[in-house]
This record gives C-alpha cells, sequence and structure tokens, in this order.
C-alpha cells in the first residue's frame, strides 16, 4: 500500500507540475519605460486578463516601471499557488499607497505575513468563529427583517436597492465588531459608510495606483490621493472613538465583541512579562484600529454588491424567481422564516448563489500577493517578493472548464450529478494562507438574505421597463451600474 501511495502522489505531481522547470514565463511585449502598463489601464481589467490568457496560458507575467507582477487565470494554478504552495504565497506586495492609509502596514488585508499578521488573523477569526456559533444568524437575520419591512413599504414603486443593502449589511458589522446597531439616518453610521465607499473606490483609480508603481509621481501635487488621505483620517477619528469607548468600558470577564476580544489580546501581553508568542511584541493598539477597519471594508461592499448583482440577474430570469419562491414553498411553507440550517434542502436557491458568485466574484483580482521565497507555478519559476494576482473572474470564465460561461444559468450547479462537487470549481473568497476571513459570515448573509427577499418578494423591472445592465463596474470590488427595480409582495404572503 505504501508503494500504491508512493505511484499515486508521483501522478499528482506531474499532473499538477507540467515538466518545463525554469522557463521564462510568457507574457505581452511592452511599450519602452512603461511597459504593459497600459495592459493594467483597461476600464474591464479582469476581463482583458483573461483575454490575456487565452494567448500566454493560465500563468503570465506583465511588467511595468520596474516591477514585474505574475497573473493566474484558472482554477487549478491559483489552486496550485494559494492552497499547495500556500506559504510561498502568502505574502501582500509592501506599497506606498498601502502602508500610508494602515499605520505602515499594520493591517489584516495588506498586511504582510509576519509572526504578527499571523496573531491579528488568529484573533479576528476566532473572534468570527465565536460569533458564528453564537449570534451571527440573529443578527443577520434582524437586519434581513429590516431589510424586508422597508421593501414592504416601497412595494410598487421603482427604487434602487443598492443603498439598502449596503446599509443593513454594514449593520451586520456594526454588530459584530461593536455590539451596536444603527438607525439607518444615524450620523455615525452614514458617516461610516460614506468613508468606507469612498475609500474602496478612490483606492482603485489609476491616478493613486500610479504613486505605487512610478515613485517620481509623489513628488507632485495629487489632489485624488489628498482627498483620499481626508477620507482616511476622517474614518480613523471615527474607530478611535469606538475604540475608546470599548476600552473605558471594557472588563475582563466579559467578552462583548470582536473588538472587545482584541483588547482582551493587548492588556493580556501587558499584564505578561515578555510574551512568548512570536511577534506578539509588536502587536499594538494600531492592529487592533486596522482590524476593525478591514472587518467594515472587507465585509460592506463585497456583500452588499453581491446582493445587488443577484437581484440585477433574477430581474433578467423572473422564471429562477419562481422556482426558488416554489422551493421555499414546498420546503419550509409560508408559516415560518427560513433558518440557515435549512440550506441543504433548498438546492436550486443554493445554486442560484453559487451562478452569481461564479459569474460576478465581487473581488474579482482577490488581494494582490506577493511570493515570501523562490517558488514556482505550473513548473515556472518564480522569485521572491513578486506581485501575484490571482484573476478569479478568469477562472470563473474559463471556456475550456464552463459551458457558456458569460449566461447566468443557476440550473448548471442545480442539475449538475454532483453540486457539492460542481461548486467546488469556483474560488469567490480565494484560498488558502489569505483566503477571505469573512467567508462563513458572508455564505450566512447571501443565504438569509436572498432566502428572505425571494420568500416575500418579486423583483420586476421598472416601470420604464428597462433591465438591469449585467456589465458593471470594475474597481476592487466589482459593482454592478445603479439600476432600478420594482418590488411586488408575492401573493400567498400578502395574503
Ligand atoms: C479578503 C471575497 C465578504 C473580510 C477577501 C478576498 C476575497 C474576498 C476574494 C481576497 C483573498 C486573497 O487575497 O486571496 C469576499 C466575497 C465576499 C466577502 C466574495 C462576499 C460575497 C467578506 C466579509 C468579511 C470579509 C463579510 C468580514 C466579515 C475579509 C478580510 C479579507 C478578505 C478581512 C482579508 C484577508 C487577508 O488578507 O488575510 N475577501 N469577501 N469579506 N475578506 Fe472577504
Amino acid at each position: 500500500s505504501i508503494l500504491i501511495a508512493v505511484k499515486a502522489l508521483l501522478r499528482w505531481r506531474t499532473a499538477v507540475e507540467p515538466s518545463n522547470p525554469g522557463a521564462a514565463l510568457p507574457g505581452p511585449t511592452g511599450l519602452p519605460l512603461v511597459g504593459n502598463l497600459l495592459d493594467l489601464k483597461k476600464p474591464e481589467l479582469p476581463v482583458h486578463l483573461a483575454e490575456l490568457a487565452k494567448r500566454f496560458g493560465p500563468v503570465y507575467r506583465l511588467r511595468f516601471g520596474c516591477q514585474t507582477l505574475v497573473v493566474l487565470n484558472s482554477t487549478e494554478v491559483i489552486r496550485e499557488a494559494l492552497v499547495r504552495k500556500w506559504a510561498d504565497f502568502a505574502g501582500r506586495p509592501h506599497t506606498f499607497t498601502g502602508e500610508a492609509i494602515s499605520f505602515g502596514g499594520k493591517d489584516l488585508s495588506l498586511g504582510d505575513y509576519t509572526p504578527t499578521w499571523k496573531i491579528q488573523r488568529k484573533l479576528v477569526y476566532a473572534s468570527l468563529q465565536h460569533c458564528f456559533k453564537t449570534n451571527l444568524e440573529a443578527v443577520v437575520t434582524g437586519e434581513a427583517r429590516k431589510l424586508c419591512e422597508e421593501f414592504r413599504n416601497s412595494c410598487g414603486i421603482s427604487l434602487d436597492p443598492a443603498h439598502d443593502f449596503s446599509m443593513h449589511v454594514c449593520n451586520i458589522i456594526c454588530s459584530l465588531a461593536f455590539r451596536t446597531t444603527f438607525e439607518k439616518d444615524d450620523k455615525d453610521f452614514l458617516e461610516i459608510h460614506a468613508c468606507l465607499d469612498e475609500i474602496v473606490q478612490r483606492w482603485g483609480s489609476p491616478s493613486i495606483g500610479a504613486l505605487d508603481s512610478f515613485p517620481i509621481l509623489r513628488k507632485f501635487p495629487n489632489a485624488a490621493w489628498k482627498s483620499m488621505l481626508a477620507v482616511v483620517q476622517k474614518r480613523d477619528s471615527i474607530v478611535r472613538r469606538y475604540l475608546k469607548q470599548h476600552k473605558d468600558t471594557f472588563q475582563t470577564q466579559e467578552v462583548r465583541d470582536i473588538t472587545d476580544t482584541l483588547i482582551k489580546f493587548l492588556r493580556d501581553k501587558e499584564q505578561e512579562e515578555g510574551s512568548s508568542v512570536k511577534g506578539a511584541e509588536e502587536f499594538s493598539e494600531e492592529h487592533v484600529h486596522m482590524a476593525i477597519v478591514d472587518l467594515f471594508v472587507g465585509g460592506t461592499e463585497t456583500t452588499a454588491s453581491w446582493l445587488a448583482w443577484a437581484v440585477a440577474f433574477l430581474v433578467h430570469r423572473p422564471e429562477v424567481q419562481d422556482r426558488i419562491y416554489s422551493e421555499i414553498c414546498e420546503v419550509i411553507g409560508v408559516e415560518r422564516l427560513p433558518v440557515y440550517a435549512d440550506r441543504d434542502r433548498l438546492p436550486f436557491l443554493n445554486a442560484t448563489i453559487t451562478e452569481v458568485l461564479r459569474l460576478r466574484p465581487v473581488a474579482p483580482l482577490a488581494i494582490p500577493h506577493a511570493t515570501t521565497k523562490d517558488t514556482s507555478v505550473a513548473g515556472y519559476f518564480i522569485p521572491k517578493g513578486v506581485t501575484v494576482i490571482p484573476n478569479l473572474y478568469g477562472a470563473h470564465h474559463d471556456e475550456s472548464k464552463w459551458r457558456d460561461p458569460t449566461h447566468f444559468r443557476p440550473e448548471r450547479f442545480a442539475d449538475a450529478t454532483n453540486p457539492r462537487k460542481a461548486a467546488q470549481g469556483i474560488i469567490p473568497f480565494s484560498a488558502g494562507a489569505r483566503v477571505c476571513l469573512g467567508e462563513t459570515v458572508a455564505k450566512v448573509e447571501l443565504f438569509i438574505f436572498t432566502a428572505f427577499l425571494l420568500r416575500e418578494f418579486k423583483f420586476l423591472p421598472p416601470d420604464s421597463g428597462e433591465l438591469p445592465d449585467l456589465k458593471g463596474n470594475y474597481g476592487i470590488v466589482l459593482k454592478p451600474k445603479p439600476y432600478t427595480v420594482k418590488i411586488t409582495p408575492r401573493a400567498t404572503l400578502h395574503a
């Protein structure tokens, strides 16, 4: 049996590692000085990078300034890098702009793979898991109920649901991080929400990105960067205020929320003389601050954009809404509200959620990774310190894997012989050491919100008859263009 195991291992290695060790990475020829910068400035970057993969294969390189980028475009190569060789690809590139907005990289999502980052991630992960086991579903259900109530009051009116999605999803993070929820028109809440929205939008802008690639530009005035720093300052003053309130009322015996978990670690460390945990000495209040910021940034626009995409696609295919509604009525009935434990009994709803995640992975290029040592992908040598972009959008639209990859067809998962296995072909939350920290939270949110909304309402085109544009705006977060829908109540529930 040892011989069989060794043979299987050898077969697996040759399957995932083609025999081109040391071959130079292919890639498009660039222009003098700027290299492939024009490729990186394309408005629909993930789509363009997927197009390049048709010419250069699933792994290729782009150059600009003095930097080389490696782009990964298929599920296989992304999994090889981020899962099989997770430690080699667990880093984040050090960038001028990233460090300027995160106290020098003391950040969960932009922070490099260091012992202190590992502590920060572990603490937040454990805390989110604790929420999952205790109050997460109640918090999500509470927000889904409020959203339905608001939609109930707007029935028959044409409206853009994006803002409502954003507000309710942001409130979930407020609850988990600060054990507080806000009313829709609360001043602090509107301010936090506006700051996050602006940071996510500005962060992807070319004039800010150029500061990282061309250091000389930092010497010149840059209006976009100046207003970004002003928003970051506002963000920090709000977070600082909540952090102070938490520190002032903290009690060791009662850990109220994620912020308390992080404060507790800080306090325990201060009481210990010389912590034995590697990286603990460097863990500071700024790490706590940035972890909270990241939960808001990572957990608001992503889920909210996903909900907006789901409604946009469903308006195009009303029969999918009807099938989900019938499934919910048959399995759960209309007497009670759906709960997360119902998810395995609602295969068509699950297939629809998976299909929206496939078609519109809301973080289409994940967050850039960096190699932590010399390594390889698909047999190509990749040196330490290179920036690596996992093109999740490209992997989800790979024509060799998916039939009609650009079409919205939940049936591809619902009718698969093994739907669970079929869903493993997508990686919307990325994978490995930097896999989305909020994946569990997001999955509960997507299920509960979609089930609540489709059980009670039907989403129709507005009176103008204009269907939502399915092209979207490609930034760090892939958002649909603003659209309006008419929300109508389902007859049985209404009665
Ligand atoms: C990172 C997807 C919701 C928190 C990421 C990444 C992706 C992603 C692709 C980048 C992983 C990488 O760099 O390889 C999504 C999707 C969501 C979602 C599709 C919803 C539909 C959330 C939520 C939270 C969250 C609800 C918070 C509760 C984070 C954080 C990171 C991250 C903190 C940084 C992780 C790290 O660098 O170690 N997410 N996300 N996300 N996400 Fe999410």
